[in-house]
């Protein structure tokens, strides 16, 4: 076969779609028609008797007591925050190198996200940064298991306790990995995951808060349920001002049936990734995100590695994603930006008075902002975000990537004059940012 680029007219590596998600089976099927004809679709009474089911498995799933559902894994963080009893003006320390969701928590609690920069190695907050952050105002810490890796909970814990600040941990990417045998969201106070439609478990919308403490648990039971006191409670006797943001059981259904599911489908990732690691360490220019020796079983919602220009005669990582489309292998490259560059963040102090003493009018260009260089270079220069589907499937599909980045390199003489003539950006508008926003 011709070793032609593809994105100059050759043969791609790959043409298949690589598996197909969210994957679902008989047991999704089974367990949604049940709910459906039991005609108890909804969240009311709350907990419902699906959702109790599921939370207290998912709960269990990873090592945690309590397990409360809600309408999303953006909401979950929330609700944490207000479970802690995080108030206005309170400042939460958080990563930039994340969905928007993790810094736009605080806000929405009229509290200030204050931002400490990612660890190089791992792309998740660095505990180091997080030290320098705290201020007498400091009430919380959100750190996000990124991708594939888990944040360093031992020192977070370490720093959380030292200072008196609630630890929730983002675990929107991380279903069913642990840290030190443990799984996460069960290390800090709260443990916030996300079923939308991309994640490694879906039912196409929802979320959960995992965590230790019942009082803690019942706020949050609370809180999603409109502010009622006991969980099933029918009358309009509440203690705090909550919302309805209960999930349906209809949900519940799909998720008891992921569930079942997870553990196997983490172990098969895990070996896929661990394969594809190997492989990739040979490649010059990239490097896999590093691998704690603490994480015990890696989720990889994302397998996330670093590019390096310099590998590929300083084509441009952009550039090398395009080309990697071209060949069939779709990755994406701003999977993230810095949050408070997202045209997403828009928080003014008219509308969140208590950001204005930190960051004046806008947090976006604010001086107050730091400068956040690790997640700059992730976000716009260095990593190549692939999704979970590639790593559900066989060997043939990792050579497949594996094949694709070895023929760019050593094509690359082919490109880079098309660079130089002035050609435009490799990349093609329109189909990565598809991807993305399919992703989300
Ligand atoms: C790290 C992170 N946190 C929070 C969320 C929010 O979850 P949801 O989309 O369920 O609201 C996401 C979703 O993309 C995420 O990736």
């Amino acid at each position: 076969m011709s070793n032609k680029l593809a994105y100059l007219g050759g043969p791609k590596v790959r043409s298949k779609p690589f598996a197909p998600w969210p994957p679902f089976d008989a047991g999704e099927e089974r367990q949604l028609i049940k709910a459906l004809r039991s005609r108890n679709w909804g969240g009311y009474p709350s907990p419902n008797k699906l959702a109790s089911s599921f939370a207290r498995k998912f709960a269990a799933a990873h090592n945690a007591k309590y397990g409360v559902c809600a309408a999303n894994g953006s909401v979950t963080l929330e609700l944490a925050l207000k479970a802690a009893g995080i108030k206005a003006g309170d400042e939460v320390i958080t990563t930039p190198y994340t969905w928007v969701a993790t810094a736009a928590a605080p806000v929405m609690v009229n509290a200030v996200p204050v931002f400490a920069d990612i660890d190089p190695d791992t792309y998740c907050i660095d505990p180091l940064k997080v030290e320098q952050a705290i201020s007498s105002r400091t009430r919380a810490i959100i750190c996000v298991h990124l991708g594939s890796t888990i944040s360093d909970l031992s020192s977070l814990k370490k720093i959380s306790r030292k200072h008196g600040l609630i630890l929730v941990e983002d675990c929107a990417h991380a279903h069913g990995a642990k840290w030190m045998n443990r799984g996460v969201g069960s290390h800090g106070d709260f443990g916030s995951f996300s079923f939308q439609s991309s994640k490694l478990m879906t039912s196409g919308e929802g979320g959960i808060v995992i965590t230790n403490k019942k009082d803690y648990e019942m706020r949050l039971q609370s809180l999603v349920n409109c502010g009622r006191k006991d969980p099933g409670y029918d009358r309009f006797r509440g203690e705090i001002f909550g919302y309805n943001y209960r999930i349906t059981e209809l949900q519940a259904a799909v998720l008891l049936a992921q569930l079942s599911k997870l553990n196997g489908f983490t172990k098969k990732r895990e070996k896929n990734a661990l394969y594809l690691t190997g492989e990739l360490s040979k490649i010059d220019g990239i490097t896999p995100l590093k691998r704690d020796k603490r994480i015990t079983r890696s989720a990889h919602y994302q397998y996330v590695f670093k590019y390096d220009p310099r590998g590929f005669k300083g084509l441009h990582r952009d550039d090398f994603i395009a080309a990697m489309a071209a060949e069939g292998i779709e990755l994406d490259g701003d999977f993230y930006e810095p949050v408070f560059k997202s045209p997403l963040f828009n928080v003014t102090a008219d509308e969140w008075p208590m950001i204005r003493e930190r960051y004046g009018e806008a947090i976006k260009n604010s001086p107050a902002l730091p400068e956040c260089p690790v997640s700059n270079k992730a976000a716009y220069h260095e990593a190549c975000w692939l999704h979970y589907p590639a790593l559900m499937g066989t060997r043939k599909d990792l050579d497949d990537v594996v094949a694709a980045i070895v023929k760019i390199q050593d094509n690359i003489d082919d490109i880079l004059p098309r660079k130089r003539d002035g050609k435009p950006h490799l990349r093609k508008s329109g189909g990565l940012r598809a991807g993305l926003s399919k992703r989300r």
